[in-house]
C-alpha cells in the first residue's frame, strides 16, 4: 500500500489551518514536518514548539524530518510532542547514527534514515533492519519547490531489491520535486511512501491525480 504525505512547509504558514484541514480532506496518510536548523542545510524552519502546535491542530500523524546536525540532542524533545509517530534524522549529520536510531526506538518512536541525493545506499545497508524507513531525497535539503532529481532512481531501485531479498521491513520513503511527472516513474522504481510539497499544496489539480493513484495505495 503506497502512502502520502503533504510536506507541510511546501503550504502558505499564515494558512496552517486551512492547509490542514485540505490534508485531512484528501485522506493523506500522514503529514511531512521539515526541520531545518540553517547548519545541516542553508535554509532555518521552526523547532518543537512550532510542532506542537501543529499537532493540536490536527489527528493526522506527524513524521518529523529532521535535517539539523547532531539529531540525537533533539530526539526526545520531538518524541514528547503527541501526535509525532515518526522521526527521521539524515546519515550526514551524525557520527552517531547507531545511537540515534536507538534513541527514537527507546522513545517509542518509528524510525527513518534520510540520505542525500549523492549519498550511496550501500552506506546505509548495515542499518536497514532497524529503521522502518528510509527517506531517500530527491533533492538537495533546504527549500521545497525543486526539480526531481532522477539519477536517485537506481538508488531506490537498488533499496527495493535489497529489501526483498533480505524479507526487510523497513519502507522507502521520496521526498522532493514528486508531480504528475516524476510519481509514476518514482513508484515504478520501488517508491512506497511519497512526500510532496508544492504538488500538493499548489497544484490545483493534484488532488484528482492523487486520487487517481490511490488504486495502487
Ligand atoms: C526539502 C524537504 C522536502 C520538501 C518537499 O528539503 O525535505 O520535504 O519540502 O517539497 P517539494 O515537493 O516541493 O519538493
Ligand atoms: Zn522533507
Amino acid at each position: 500500500m503506497i502512502k502520502i504525505g503533504p510536506s507541510i512547509i511546501a503550504g502558505d504558514f499564515s494558512k496552517l489551518k486551512e492547509n490542514l484541514k485540505k490534508a485531512e480532506k484528501s485522506k493523506v496518510d500522514f503529514l511531512h514536518v521539515d526541520i531545518m536548523d540553517g547548519v545541516f542545510v542553508k535554509n532555518i524552519t521552526f523547532g518543537p514548539m512550532i510542532v506542537e502546535a501543529i499537532s493540536k491542530l490536527t489527528k493526522i500523524p506527524l513524521y518529523v524530518h529532521l535535517m539539523i546536525v547532531e539529531p540525537l540532542r533533539y530526539i526526545k524533545e520531538f518524541s514528547e510532542i503527541k501526535g509525532v509517530e515518526l522521526i527521521s534524522f539524515h546519515y550526514e549529520a551524525t557520527e552517531k547514527v547507531s545511537k540515534t536510531i536507538k534513541e527514537i526506538k527507546k522513545n517509542n518512536k518509528k524510525t527513518g534514515i534520510a540520505i542525500n541525493p549523492e549519498t550511496p545506499w550501500e552506506y546505509i545497508k548495515k542499518f536497514l533492519k532497524s529503521v522502518d524507513e528510509v527517506l531517500v531525497m530527491s533533492v538537495h535539503p533546504g527549500f521545497s519547490g525543486q526539480k526531481f532529481i532522477s539519477h536517485v532512481l537506481g538508488k531506490i531501485e537498488k533499496l527495493k531489491e535489497y529489501k526483498l531479498k533480505n524479507k526487510l521491513n523497513f519502507e522507502i520513503a521520496v521526498d522532493g520535486g514528486l508531480n504528475k511527472e516524476t510519481i509514476p516513474i518514482a513508484l515504478k522504481s520501488g517508491a512506497e511512501t511519497l512526500c510532496i510539497g508544492s504538488y500538493f499544496f499548489k497544484d490545483k489539480k493534484s488532488a484528482n491525480f492523487l486520487n487517481s493513484i490511490k488504486n495502487v495505495r
